[in-house]
C-alpha cells in the first residue's frame, strides 16, 4: 500500500535509449556485427519503466523479450538507429546511449550475394571499405536542448582515463563505465560512475540489480539538474 502511494522516482520522465548491437549489412546474407547481447539495455528498461518512465527503447538485433510498459523500436544499423533516437528525443527528458553501435559500416553494400572468387586482391585477400557511422550520443547531446545524456564505456584497458574523456569529448553529464573483463556477456557487472563531481566505484551487482542502482544514481543527478 505505501508503494502504491508514493510518487515513483521517474515519474513523468520520458526515456529514449539505444541497447543491443548493430547489423551494417555487406549483402543480402552478411554483415559486420559486435557481441553486444542487449542485456544490460533491456533491464535498464525494464528498470527504468518500473520506476514510472516512459521508456522507448531503440534496439538492434537481441534475442530478447521487449520489457513489460516498453515501446521497443528494432532497427538493425547505426544509421537506422540514428533515424529512430531523433524522431523520439524531442519530447525526451532523458537519453541513454547502451547500444554497442558500430563505429564504421561498409562504404558499399553488395545488392547480390558476393561470390568466392569475385573481385579478390591481387594477393588472394579480399578487401572491405568502411566509412564511419554518425555518433548517436554525441549528436544527441549537442542538441541545443539536449536531454540529460548517459553514455557507457566498456573498456579492455585504462578504464578511468578512457570513460572520462568519453565523458568530456561527448559533453555528457554521466558515464558509466566497466573493464569488458568483468560485463561483456556476463551475467554480473561491475561498473564506476564518471560525472562532473568525481569517480563513483559501485560494488558486483547482477545486471537486474544493477539496472535498479543505475534508476536511483539517474534519479538524484536529475534531482540535481
Ligand atoms: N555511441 C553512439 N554512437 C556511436 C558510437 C557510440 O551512440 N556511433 C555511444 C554508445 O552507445 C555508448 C557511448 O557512445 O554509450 C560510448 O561508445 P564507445 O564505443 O565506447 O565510444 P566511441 O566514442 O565509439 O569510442 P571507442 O569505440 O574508440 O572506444
Ligand atoms: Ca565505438
Amino acid at each position: 500500500v505505501i508503494a502504491a502511494l508514493t510518487p515513483k522516482q521517474l515519474s513523468g520522465k520520458k526515456i529514449v535509449m539505444t541497447a543491443g548491437p548493430t547489423f551494417e549489412p555487406i549483402d543480402p546474407v552478411r554483415g559486420i556485427t559486435n557481441q553486444s547481447s542487449g542485456q544490460m539495455g533491456y533491464a535498464m528498461a525494464r528498470a527504468f519503466a518500473q520506476a514510472g518512465a516512459d521508456v522507448v527503447l531503440v534496439s538492434g538485433p537481441v534475442a530478447l523479450a521487449t520489457p513489460l510498459g516498453v515501446t521497443r523500436v528494432s532497427v538493425q544499423t547505426a544509421e537506422q538507429m540514428r533515424q529512430a533516437v531523433m524522431r523520439e528525443i524531442a519530447q525526451a527528458q532523458v537519453f541513454v546511449g547502451v547500444a554497442a553501435v558500430a563505429d564504421y559500416r561498409p562504404l558499399e553494400v553488395a545488392e547480390h550475394k558476393l561470390k568466392k572468387t569475385a573481385s579478390v586482391d591481387s594477393d588472394g585477400g579480399r578487401t572491405i571499405t568502411l566509412t564511419p557511422n554518425p555518433d548517436i550520443l554525441a549528436e544527441v547531446a549537442s542538441l541545443p536542448a539536449a536531454p540529460y545524456c548517459v553514455g557507457f564505456a566498456a573498456e579492455s584497458q585504462n578504464l578511468d582515463d578512457y570513460a572520462e574523456a568519453k565523458r568530456l569529448r561527448k559533453r555528457l553529464p554521466l558515464v558509466i563505465g566497466n573493464l569488458v573483463s568483468d560485463g561483456l556477456g556476463t551475467a554480473d557487472n561491475c561498473v564506476t560512475l564518471y560525472d562532473e563531481t568525481g569517480r563513483y566505484p559501485l560494488p558486483p551487482l547482477s545486471k537486474p540489480v544493477l539496472a535498479r542502482r543505475l534508476v536511483d544514481e539517474l534519479a538524484a543527478r536529475l534531482n540535481k539538474a
